[in-house]
């Protein structure tokens, strides 16, 4: 993980716009349906990193500029002058900013507002939960580029939707637009897309109101749940179950229901 300093500074392609304990990140190269191209990628490694350490920021939605796009990918433009090194470096190094926002201390909800294909479907892919709107279209169309998914597509997709279909979807680069992604469980839930902002503040309001730690542990043993076999994954449970119940968090809260008041919850 890069040790890039995470003090606050503006960038060209992305806007972060914070409400609370929820923060709107957006990236924003709408004239190029914001394909991630190096500055961008390099931009939100930085920002990630400051998110992760805002202790006081509890949810992230991570949406796209405009009204047709999420992420249309990588640029293919800069892919095109990679050699092989190149290659490997720019796919670890996508894969490593995405897996940073993964197992970051925050949910993370993407408001999936239009095409996200390749690295777009990826960066929703690598997100906990995908809300989108009727107009989305996800795809992994890489292998009609002569590459394949380079930012985690091949590991996260069959996770979710299952081997067999990820197996289709990669191997031909079929688009799936939101009712198919809703019924193959790609996506979470479809509203129009004047509403997607809005649902996901909501369910971003439902989640920071929730006990911090309790929220990231939980997310952490979910996502841990794919890794490993049943009796780790419980054995991974109970651990963090332990830890937790050192918090002030886990008193306030049982303490809470036991006297009929809603707690209040420090993150600590
Ligand atoms: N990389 C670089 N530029 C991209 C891009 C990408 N992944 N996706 C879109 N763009 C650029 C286009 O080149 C175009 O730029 P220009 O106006 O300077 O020519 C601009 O964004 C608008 O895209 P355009 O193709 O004109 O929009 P459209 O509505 O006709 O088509 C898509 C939309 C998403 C279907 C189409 O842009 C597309 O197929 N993009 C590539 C998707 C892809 O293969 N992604 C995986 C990359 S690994």
């Amino acid at each position: 993980m890069s040790n890039v300093d995470a003090a606050p500074r503006t960038y060209q392609y992305l806007t972060l716009e914070r409400q609370d304990a929820v923060c709107v990140l957006t990236l924003a190269r709408p004239e190029k349906l914001n394909a991630l191209n190096q500055a961008l990628l390099a931009e939100l490694d930085h920002a990630v990193d400051a998110l992760r350490a805002d202790a006081t920021l509890r949810v992230i939605i991570v949406t796209g500029a405009g009204e047709k796009a999420f992420v249309a990918g990588a640029d293919i433009g800069e892919l095109a002058v990679l050699d092989t090194r190149g290659a490997e470096a720019a796919s670890a190094f996508g894969s490593r900013v995405f897996r940073k926002l993964e197992t970051g201390p925050q949910a993370v909800i993407a408001a999936v507002n239009g095409f996200a294909l390749g690295g777009g479907c990826e960066l929703a892919l690598a997100c906990h939960i995908r809300l989108a709107s009727e107009n989305a279209k996800f795809g992994l169309p890489e292998v009609g580029l002569g590459i394949i998914p380079g930012y985690g597509g091949t590991q996260r997709l069959p996770r979710l939707v299952g081997l067999g279909l990820a197996s289709e979807l990669i191997a031909t680069g079929r688009m799936v637009d939101a009712a198919e992604a809703l019924r193959i469980g790609l996506v979470n839930r479809v509203v129009p897309q004047a509403e997607l902002l809005d649902e996901a503040r909501k369910m971003a309001g439902v989640i920071a109101a929730n006990a911090p730690l309790a929220v990231a542990a939980a997310l952490e043993a979910a996502r841990r749940s794919l890794d490993v076999d049943l009796d780790q994954g419980l054995r991974f449970e109970s651990t963090l179950f332990g830890i937790l119940g050192s918090t002030k968090d886990m008193h306030d809260g049982l303490s809470a229901f036991v006297e009929k008041q809603k707690a209040k919850f420090e993150g600590r």
